[in-house]
């Protein structure tokens, strides 16, 4: 099926993951709208999208003018019901649970397009539990971007027991033609493809870090300079944030009990002390 259907997108939170899947959404001419749960969140989102989009004009990727035009089709608002004549809807609220489906069942009943299409961008939460609650299984599933979203080219997708082949092969044509950005497929099993690698990385570095092994420095300085990675793995889970990454690990650990997901006690003590990587300031770094 053609992607040219989805021309209004919705998104749930405008945190890290949600502005940015709403940049991505404007820069390719869709019209978007960005939920948030009041007007200073609202805000913050939006702020969030105008400084990247003006981060992106410094370097002479898009002009003042493209600037302007790309924030005047996001709007940025605390009335969830803006979401009601979307063609998608991505939620990209914090990895728990419990948020995510009670955000479901609402939207699932909010929905008034009937091929409307309703997007997790979880890393770890069942899409077939999201699918349930909405009471319209066959349209939902997960679609998982990278951070930094305008950046990372990769989207997983991810259609669990109830999704329907349809709905798949539009967020493909969604993805890969509309959003130009390249799609890979994954089983609905917490973590899919990438986190499933990357999560047991990322914990074992803090493990290594925790037990002095090399300072935070060097760990890092190992993974770029020996491996030839972009940032090195604490930096990185600084850019995540811990508390996703801690989240992640919860439920890839609740999933398949495999010891590499669970979250070592440094992780869930920066968690509580509030030091959640670059967003808050201070993680393995101070920003
Ligand atoms: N928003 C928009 N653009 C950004 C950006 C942001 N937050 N951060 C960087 N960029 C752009 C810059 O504008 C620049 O563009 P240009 O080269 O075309 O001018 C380009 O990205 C490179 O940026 P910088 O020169 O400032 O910095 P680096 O070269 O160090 O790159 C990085 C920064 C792109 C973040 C790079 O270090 C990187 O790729 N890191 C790895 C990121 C990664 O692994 N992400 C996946 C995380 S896992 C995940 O998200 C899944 C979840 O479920 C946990």
């Amino acid at each position: 099926m053609s992607n040219s259907t989805i021309a209004q997108v919705g998104v749930i939170g405008g945190g890290q993951m949600g502005s940015g899947i709403a940049e991505v959404c404007a820069r390719a001419g869709l019209e978007v709208v960005v939920v948030e749960v009041d007007a200073t969140a609202a805000e913050s989102a939006e702020g969030r999208v105008r400084s990247s989009l003006e981060r992106a004009a410094s370097r002479g990727k898009i002009s003042a003018g493209e600037v302007t035009e790309i924030l005047a089709r996001v709007a940025f608002t605390s009335d969830f019901d803006a979401l009601a004549d979307r063609d998608l809807v991505v939620e990209a609220a914090s990895e728990d649970e419990q948020i995510k489906l009670e955000l479901f069942r609402r939207v699932g009943a909010l929905l008034k397009k009937d091929d409307a299409v309703l997007a997790s961008n979880t890393s770890s939460i069942p899409i077939v539990k999201l699918g349930a609650v909405s009471g319209r299984a066959e349209k939902v599933m997960g679609v998982h971007f990278f951070n930094p979203a305008p950046v990372m080219q990769l989207v997983e997708l991810i259609p669990s027991l109830t999704t329907a082949p349809e709905t798949l092969d539009r967020m493909r044509g969604f993805v890969g033609e509309a959003l130009g950005k390249e799609p890979i497929e994954a089983t609905d099993r917490a973590g899919f493809v990438v986190n499933s690698l990357l999560v047991p990385y990322l914990l074992s570095a803090i493990r290594m870090y925790e037990a002095g092994y090399a300072s935070a420095a060097d760990i890092d300085k190992g993974m770029v300079l020996g491996c030839g990675h972009p940032m090195g793995p604490l930096a990185l889970a600084d850019l995540i944030g811990l508390d996703t990454i801690r989240a992640i690990g919860v439920s890839m650990y609740e999933e398949f009990k495999e010891p590499l997901y669970s979250p070592p006690p440094l992780l869930d003590r920066m968690v509580d002390a509030g030091l959640l990587g670059k967003k808050a300031g201070h993680g393995f770094y101070a920003y």
